[in-house]
């Protein structure tokens, strides 16, 4: 159904608890409305997950959690982020201990590109964790 204002009007069923914490949250952030306020989390959810069984242009960063016990392994992580170099606009890498490093790879290009470049930075022993935080613009 649309009205001559371009929006459709539906109804959903949900658990009243679920509701009342979405109330709580969007009038804690001084939303006006609920209409807005699932408007927006349309868009995030879209956002989130979306790109993942996609073709198609995102911007975002990749975050990798390492440890230099393996050998080579910095260089490794290097050698990976050359190969993947058009999909990377920067990259920060954060000393967070002795032994352990953060890096913090901005990326913007193609999902699929991006998609590979995580799992072959996962796929490195000493390599602890990869986490994928783009947008889909
Ligand atoms: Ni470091």
């Amino acid at each position: 159904m649309q009205n001559k204002a371009g929006v459709v009007r539906f109804s959903v069923s949900l658990p009243p608890p679920l509701v009342e914490e979405f109330d709580g949250v969007w009038r804690d952030m001084g939303y006006e409305n609920r209409s807005k306020a699932i408007h927006d989390a349309m868009r995030a959810f879209i956002s989130d997950f979306k790109w993942m069984h996609e073709k198609g242009h995102v911007a975002g960063a990749v975050l990798v959690l390492y440890y230099l016990d393996k050998p080579k392994l910095l260089e490794k992580v290097t050698i990976i982020q050359h190969k993947f170099r058009d999909i990377i606009s920067s990259t920060t890498h954060i000393h967070l201990e002795e032994d352990k490093c953060l890096e913090i790879i901005a990326v913007n290009g193609e999902v699929n590109k991006i998609r590979r470049m995580a799992e072959e930075l996962m796929a490195k022993k000493g390599v602890k964790q990869v986490k994928i935080a783009v947008i889909a613009p």
